[in-house]
């Protein structure tokens, strides 16, 4: 199955956790593609079968600069060969912003429900202030994320 990764950072924890997403997905048999700097057209070129954010929050509630083209790009085109798939998000951010909590995480969930993009699993929410080491806190998450992939 082909499980594409997306991923929004400012400060490139977010892309930390994305590439540790990518190497246990790929150790799992997955052929998973961190799509970093990934326009819209080398998504659709992929064909994904899965889809994972990965994004941080900026600003009150925002979404990092780097993953906004391709943000604008799906929600404009909204690609139909997408709808049904499965997804699910890992949201970073700082509970110390209070209402903006993981505000990147929850604007890739309402992508991927306008996308038509079927979330499996509850976005995993990684807090700043609670923790130093968000790769190895999303680990029982991304084994569970792996357990539903494989059906
Ligand atoms: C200027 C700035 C604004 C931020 N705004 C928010 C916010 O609105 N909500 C939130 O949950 N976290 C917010 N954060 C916290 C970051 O999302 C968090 O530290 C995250 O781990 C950073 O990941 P990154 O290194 O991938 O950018 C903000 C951080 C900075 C520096």
């Amino acid at each position: 199955m082909k499980v594409v990764i997306l991923s929004g950072s400012v400060y490139g924890t977010a892309e930390e956790v994305a590439r540790h997403a990518e190497s246990l997905l790929k150790a799992a048999g997955f052929e998973a593609w961190h799509a970093a700097r990934a326009t819209l057209q080398d998504l659709q070129g992929f064909a994904p079968e899965a889809f994972l954010a990965v994004t941080s929050t900026t600003g009150m509630g925002e979404l990092p600069d780097n993953l906004l083209p391709l943000f604008s790009e799906m929600r404009d085109v909204l690609p139909a060969a997408w709808r049904g798939l499965p997804g699910a998000v890992i949201g970073l951010g700082d509970s110390s912003y209070g209402d903006t909590f993981c505000g990147g995480g929850e604007q890739m969930r309402e992508l991927f429900a306008e996308l038509g993009i079927n979330e499996v699993q509850p976005m995993l929410r990684l807090d700043a202030s609670e923790t130093v080491t968000p790769e190895t806190d999303a680990e029982p998450w991304l084994a569970e994320l792996i357990g539903k992939l494989r059906g």
